[in-house]
């Protein structure tokens, strides 16, 4: 490791990489993986079905470069949102991590500036790193809330040419009202602020939780960044998205590389999305799960915050490293967020959430 280390500062390494760490969520070998917010249930049969058949079809052209807008897959994207979206409203990446790099491409870079209010996605500054975004963390409250007021003030006082707002937020899990949304909208008049609502988690809000699709009209600078990798199960498949007005889609058009969706991506994505009722009937199951590790955790005695996606992020352990190693020497994989006294749980099937629950409570008692 060290040296590889000295081989890399041997490398000319750009000044603003040197020493900074990958993203490095653990992929263990362990029986309940729940640390990376994936859907943890298997692609349905049918849903397998399609998407092989899509994709043998897909193979026979593979001496071609794949349809370069992804014409097809926009529009059953657009249909798959509603809210009035037509084809020209989205864009698509490899999974939404590629959306934000894309979006910060464009809209960032040397002189720019990124604002978010942390604890927020992990990705954020190594995203602005790697596009050379300076990277500013804004503030949340104590109890990990963002008010209108306070988001407004921020961006006021930074005057950032990108805003990321997390909703639901990971780690913390809850969802941000319309109004904190407009209000950075608003205070970013001035500055010509991009503002990004990055709702990978959407599917999985509570009922009448909004989402920012509905403020996106008359809103030229307002961007909704969504995956297929949580609610459709599709991780693997590196599909991401966004809405915007159409402007939008052309200038991120200019720094694309060239044919970035393979013809491969394009088909598993499209085949799931004609098959979404299948792939989204497991939501409901996911949402009923997080509600009992909610439950679970209050009844134990832990502090669970409040979860509009597809994990829970709680506090009230002392000791959170070590609780994180007890539950990997049960076999349970969840995630150490770098929150002292926290740790965050995806929400898995029925029996890895019975698995979590059942360690944890092993645990706790002293057994
Ligand atoms: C808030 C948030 N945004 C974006 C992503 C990136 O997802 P993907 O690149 O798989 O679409 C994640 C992944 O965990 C996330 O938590």
């Amino acid at each position: 490791m060290t040296q590889n280390l000295d081989r890399l500062n041997a490398l000319p390494l750009r000044d603003d990489l040197r020493g900074r760490t990958p993203y490095g969520a653990p992929q263990l070998d362990v029986a309940v993986a729940l640390n990376t917010n994936e859907n943890t249930h298997p692609v349905p049969a049918d849903v397998h079905a399609a998407i092989v058949e899509e994709v043998t079809g897909a193979a026979w052209a593979l001496n071609r470069y794949p349809d370069r807008e992804f014409t097809a897959l926009r529009e059953e994207l657009a249909a798959y949102l509603g809210h009035g979206l037509g084809a020209e409203n989205l864009w698509a990446a490899n999974g939404s991590n590629e959306i934000l790099q894309q979006i910060l491409q464009a809209f960032g870079g040397p002189g720019r500036t990124l604002l978010t209010f942390v604890p927020t996605y992990s990705m954020y500054p190594l995203l602005a790193s790697g596009t050379h975004t300076a990277f500013v963390a804004g503030e949340r409250a104590a109890d990990f809330g963002l008010s209108p007021e306070s988001a407004a003030e921020q961006v006021r006082r930074h005057r950032p040419d990108v805003v990321f707002l997390c909703s639901p937020n990971n780690p913390t899990g809850t969802a941000l009202g319309a109004d904190v949304v407009t209000a950075v909208y608003e205070a970013g008049e001035e500055f010509r602020t991009v503002v990004v609502v990055d709702e990978a988690y959407a599917e999985f809000s509570h009922g009448g939780t909004p989402t920012a699709l509905t403020l996106l009209e008359g809103r030229p600078r307002l961007i909704v960044s969504r995956t297929m990798s949580k609610a459709f199960a599709l991780a693997g498949a590196r599909l991401g998205y966004f809405a915007a007005a159409p402007e939008v889609a052309d200038a991120v058009r200019l720094v694309r590389l060239p044919y970035h969706l393979s013809a491969v991506t394009q088909a598993t994505a499209l085949a799931a999305l004609r098959h979404s009722g299948s792939l989204l009937a497991n939501v409901e199951d996911i949402k009923v799960q997080r509600d009992r590790i909610v439950e679970g955790l209050t009844r134990l005695g832990l502090e669970p915050a409040a979860s509009d996606s597809n994990f829970v992020f709680f506090g009230g352990m002392a000791d959170s490293r070590g609780m994180w190693e007890a539950l990997l020497e049960d076999g349970v994989l969840v995630r150490d967020v770098g929150i002292p006294g926290h740790l965050r749980v995806t929400a898995g099937t029925e029996a890895e959430t019975t698995a979590f629950l059942t360690s944890l409570e092993r645990i706790l008692s002293g057994a």
